[in-house]
C-alpha cells in the first residue's frame, strides 16, 4: 500500500488523482495544493494547502504523510525546484529536477540543446541578450515569432500577424521583453497543424501516449486571445484526422534524442513527463515547445484511457525499468472541454469580467467524467475563482459520441459560464484536415 504525494490542484491534477486511486496497488494519496480542489480531497487521505515555492512544507507533509514518491503536475513547482528538494530527503518524484525542468522553463536552452546535439525539428532562432544584431535577424526570417526566454503561461508568445503586424513592432517588441527579461528568442514563425505528444521519461526510455490536440484561443472558431487552453480531443485510433503514424513517430524520436541529450549535456535523468509541441508544417515535423509536465487539458483526455496500472507506471519511471512495462492506452475517442467563467481571457474592464469569481451549479453530468480547476468549495456552495473552472470529457468509440457526451454534460452546469461548442466537432475537424491536405499537397 504505497502513500503517494501529488502535488497541484488543476484538473490536471484532478486526472492524476483519479488514475492514482484507480489502481490495483491500493495507493493512499496525499495532495499538497494551493487551494482546495474538491474534487481531488475526496480522493485523498490527506490534503494540505500551501505554495508552490514552499519547498520546506512540502517536503515536510511529503515526510509526515511517509511517502514513498511523489508527482509534481504543473510548472511552477518544479521551477522552484520541489524534485530536488524531495530528493534531498530520498523522495524520488515523477517530474525533472530544477536544471532539467529548464526543458520547459528555458526556451533558450531547449533550441540550443536541439541545435548542439544535431536533432530534427529545430525553428530557425536566434537568443538575444541586447538589442544589437535583432534588426539583421528579424530581416533574415520570412515572418517571426518573438518570446521571452522564461515561463508565459502560453501568453507571452507574440506572433506576426496575431499580434503584431511587420518588422518594425518586432523589434519594438523585442526592446520591451529585452527591458523585463534576460534574453529574448526571435524564430522563424512555423504554420501548420499543432497537437501535443506527451512522452513518458525514465531517462534512458521514452514512450509516447496518444496524440492530442489543444485549442487555445479563447472562442469558436479559433477567435480570441490565447488561453491556457479551451479543450482537446484525441481518437480511437491514437492518431488524429490530420495526422499520419509517421508524424508520431517523427515527435517520438526527436523527444528519445531530447532526452538522451539531457543526460549527455547534464548527466542526469529525466524522469517524468516530456510533452512535445509540435506542429506539422509544409517542410515536415516542427518543434514548438517543450512541457516537463502533462498538458491542461490535455492530461484528461489520456489518462482515463491509460489501461497500464499507473502506480506501476511511475515506478517505472522511477526505476529507470520503462521497457519491461508493456503501457497501453484504451482505444476509445476523448474530447474534452473547459467550461471557465464568461470573463475568462477578456480584459478586466469587460462587462463580463465580473463573471470570474461566481457561484455555480453543477447538475447531472450523465456519462461525462468531470474533472474540477479553478474552484472552491464554501459551506453556501461552489464558486469560481477566475480560471478554467471544470473539464467534461467524454468518452466513447467514436469521437462524434464523445463529443455529444461532453456536449450535454457543459449544459449540466449552471452559471455565468462559457465554454466552446466546435471542440471535437465534425465541421471543425475537417477544417483542420483541409488546412493540413492543402500543406501537404497531393501525396
Ligand atoms: P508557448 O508559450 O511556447 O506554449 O507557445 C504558445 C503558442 O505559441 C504555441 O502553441 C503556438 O501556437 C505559438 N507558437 C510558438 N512558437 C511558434 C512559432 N515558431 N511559430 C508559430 N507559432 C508559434
Ligand atoms: N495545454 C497547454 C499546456 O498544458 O501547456
Amino acid at each position: 500500500m504505497p502513500n503517494i504525494l501529488l502535488v497541484g490542484n488543476g484538473a490536471r491534477e484532478h486526472a492524476i488523482a483519479e488514475a492514482v486511486v484507480r489502481s490495483s496497488r491500493q495507493p493512499r494519496l496525499f495532495a499538497y495544493m494551493k487551494a482546495n480542489n474538491p474534487g481531488i480531497a475526496d480522493l485523498s487521505a490527506g490534503t494540505r494547502q500551501g505554495g508552490y515555492g514552499d519547498k520546506a512544507n512540502i517536503v515536510d507533509f511529503a515526510r509526515s504523510s511517509a511517502v514513498d514518491f511523489a508527482i509534481i503536475g504543473p510548472e511552477d513547482p518544479l521551477q522552484a525546484g520541489v524534485v530536488d528538494a524531495l530528493q534531498a530527503v530520498d523522495i524520488p518524484a515523477i517530474g525533472p529536477t530544477q536544471s532539467l525542468a529548464r526543458l520547459e522553463t528555458s526556451k533558450s536552452f531547449t533550441r540550443n540543446l536541439l541545435e548542439k546535439y544535431g536533432i530534427p525539428g529545430n525553428a530557425r532562432f536566434r537568443v538575444f541578450t541586447a538589442m544589437p544584431g535583432v534588426a539583421e535577424f528579424l530581416n533574415d526570417l520570412d515572418e517571426v515569432v518573438v518570446k521571452p526566454d522564461g515561463l508565459t503561461g502560453g501568453k507571452g508568445v507574440m506572433v506576426q500577424g496575431d499580434h503584431f503586424r511587420d518588422k518594425e513592432e518586432a523589434l519594438e517588441i523585442c526592446r520591451q521583453i529585452l527591458a523585463e527579461h534576460d534574453r529574448v528568442i526571435v524564430e522563424e514563425k512555423l504554420s501548420g497543424e499543432e497537437f501535443s505528444l506527451q512522452c513518458l521519461s525514465d531517462g534512458i526510455h521514452v514512450v509516447a501516449t496518444p496524440p492530442v490536440q489543444d485549442h487555445k484561443r479563447r472562442f469558436v472558431g479559433d477567435r480570441g486571445p490565447n488561453t491556457g487552453g479551451m479543450g482537446s480531443y484525441s481518437c480511437e485510433d491514437h492518431l488524429l484526422p490530420f495526422l499520419r503514424e509517421a508524424d508520431v513517430l517523427a515527435g517520438l524520436d526527436i523527444t528519445r534524442q531530447v532526452a538522451a541529450a539531457i543526460h549527455r549535456e547534464t548527466g542526469q535523468y529525466y524522469r517524468g513527463v516530456m510533452y512535445g509541441g509540435f506542429m506539422i508544417t509544409r517542410a515536415g515535423l516542427r518543434l514548438l515547445e517543450y512541457n516537463a509536465r502533462f498538458g491542461d487539458p490535455e492530461a484528461m483526455n489520456i489518462l482515463p484511457l491509460l489501461e497500464t496500472d499507473f502506480v506501476d507506471l511511475c515506478r517505472a519511471i522511477i526505476n529507470g525499468a520503462l521497457t519491461d512495462l508493456p503501457v497501453s492506452f484504451a482505444r476509445r475517442a476523448t474530447v474534452c472541454k473547459y467550461i471557465v467563467p464568461r470573463g475568462y481571457g477578456l480584459p478586466k474592464d469587460h462587462p463580463d469580467a465580473q463573471s470570474t469569481s461566481a457561484r455555480i451549479e453543477v447538475g447531472n453530468t450523465g456519462p461525462a467524467r468531470l474533472y474540477y480547476s479553478s474552484v472552491d468549495k464554501r459551506t453556501d456552495g461552489l464558486y469560481m475563482t477566475t480560471s478554467r473552472a471544470i473539464g467534461v470529457v467524454g468518452i466513447a468509440a467514436t469521437l462524434a459520441e464523445a463529443e455529444g457526451i461532453a456536449e450535454s454534460a457543459v449544459t449540466a452546469v449552471r452559471g455565468p459560464v462559457d465554454h466552446r461548442p466546435d471542440i471535437g466537432t465534425a465541421a471543425l475537424i475537417a477544417k483542420r484536415v483541409y488546412h493540413m491536405a492543402s500543406l501537404r499537397g497531393p501525396r
